[in-house]
């Protein structure tokens, strides 16, 4: 009985030290191979820098590193033909590799893990994981700013109403409402570039929580996997996930960017609005309606922006309550952070292929313009070049604009003798104020919506762009 205990216990790394096996319920509960398979590029990756740096050290031997190399060189090519076989009983993706290896190579694979500890295994995992995606995501969020600068080009006289509190405020260009998207893309991408820098430190070396008695060699580990630098102290180097929460942060601001303008592009689509359509690939039918045409895709996108605001609320609460060093709950910073990369992934290469796919309805645009005195400002602002206090302009323009609205015109549509009413200083030269045309090119300084202040916009866009390329 005893022995049959011991044999059955001892298919665990970690087993020596127990004297039943773990129950099914609890294999189940605290494994996570499941989903931590997915870094085992990484993993092999990290050990091979491991074991290398090892021998350099004279800690293993040149014999037991080449052992180690092919062996890991023959796990990577049976994961990449869906061959590895995952097992529960072996836990996490680190112990999978590592049984599989001393299978393959014997006592070698059993060295592998001097001087480390899952502890700092793990967390270097997930740093060389996350910054490959970050690099994926922000290839990702430059095509999205092409096609902005793309569509927004194509639009730069295309007069829309601007709204504040979704009233008519003032004419824009479409294209310089576009751009202020691309703003925010631009800003998402100096907070991935700034995050990726303290995602890009090396915790190997810090074992299980302390440093380790062997002669290691940090530095060069951190050179051949390409970190910045090595995390500083060991204690921090295997508790940290600042950094894990810093993406996810800067992954909700994408998601709400991305909300709002699905917000904007359903209200657009809507037949009461009817500014935009989006090609038919991104929408869908509904199975009563047979009239339906429905913005799926943005209404979605608003829709999963909640897991990434969730993903980030779980790694903060995750965090929170732990004390120095690794604890098992870091185990669940995984799946939260695996989510948010790929609604952030999923959903910008949506958006970069769907934007070029927006057509848009410039008739619908500038009637909308013509209901809600877009030009009042331009008014007021005529009467301040010609001598008036602007608090008393724009006192004789409201006034003006009850008229209009009583005669259910715009102002451009009052006659001049009907507009001198509000002030004497208004003459013939009023009207040109008054379109939209008039509005638009007056906003002729940079960040304003004139036509050749969007298209130089556009092309420092595309400049800074091309030489962030170079
Ligand atoms: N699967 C674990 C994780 O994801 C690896 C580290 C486990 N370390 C330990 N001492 N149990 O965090």
């Amino acid at each position: 009985m005893t022995e049959h205990l011991s044999e059955a216990v001892a298919t665990k790394a970690w087993s020596g030290r127990f004297s039943e096996p773990v129950s099914d319920l609890v294999k189940r509960y605290t494994a996570s191979v499941s989903f931590d398979q997915r870094m085992a590029h990484q993993d092999i990756r990290g050990s091979l820098a491991h074991a290398r740096m090892l021998a350099r050290q004279n800690i293993i031997s040149a014999a037991d590193f080449s052992a180690i190399e092919s062996g890991l060189a023959t796990i990577s090519s049976e994961i990449a033909r869906g061959e590895f076989v995952w097992n529960l009983d072996d836990e996490d993706v680190h112990l999978n590799i590592e049984k599989r290896l001393t299978a393959l190579v014997g006592d070698a694979g059993k060295r592998l893990h001097t001087g480390r500890s899952r502890n700092d295994q793990v967390a270097t995992d997930i740093r060389l994981w996350l910054r490959d995606e970050i690099d994926a995501i922000d290839a990702l969020l430059l095509a999205y700013q092409v096609a902005l600068l793309d569509l927004a080009g194509r639009h730069a006289e295309t007069p829309l109403p601007g709204f504040t509190h979704l009233q008519v405020a003032q004419p824009v260009t479409f294209g310089h409402h576009l751009l202020a998207y691309y703003e925010m893309a631009r800003r998402d991408r100096e907070r991935l570039s700034d995050c990726r820098h303290r995602v890009n430190r090396l915790p190997l070396g810090a074992a299980a929580l302390a440093g380790t008695s062997f002669p290691i060699d940090r530095e060069s580990v951190a050179a051949e996997l390409g970190f910045e630098a090595i995390c500083e102290n060991s204690l921090d180097a295997v508790s940290d996930r600042d950094f894990a929460i810093e993406f996810t942060a800067a992954a909700a601001l994408i998601m709400l960017h991305i909300s709002r303008f699905s917000e904007e592009l359903v209200l657009w689509m809507s037949p009461r609005v009817g500014f935009i359509d989006i090609a038919d690939r991104f929408c869908t039918g509904s199975s009563i309606m047979p009239q339906k045409k429905n913005p799926d895709v943005p209404e979605l996108a608003r829709g999963k922006t909640g897991r990434v605001f969730g993903d980030l609320m779980g790694l903060l609460t995750l965090m929170k309550g732990q004390p120095l060093a690794y604890n098992k709950d870091n185990q669940e910073d995984k799946e939260p952070l695996f989510d948010s990369v790929d609604t952030v992934r999923d959903t910008l290469r949506i958006f970069a292929e769907m934007v070029p796919g927006i057509s848009v309805k410039p008739d619908a645009m500038l009637a909308a313009l013509g209901q809600g005195f877009a030009t009042a400002t331009d008014l007021a602002d005529y009467l301040v070049k010609k001598g008036l206090p602007f608090r008393d302009a724009h006192e004789a323009v409201a006034r003006a604009v009850r008229a209009a609205d009583a005669h259910g015109c715009d102002l451009a549509n009052l006659s001049l003798g009907e507009l001198q009413a509000y002030s004497a200083l208004i003459d013939e030269d009023v009207f040109a104020v008054l379109t939209v045309e008039g509005s638009l090119a007056a906003r002729d300084h940079i960040g304003g919506t004139a036509p050749a202040q969007v298209r130089s916009a556009i092309a420092r866009a595309r400049a800074a762009l091309q030489s962030a390329a170079d």
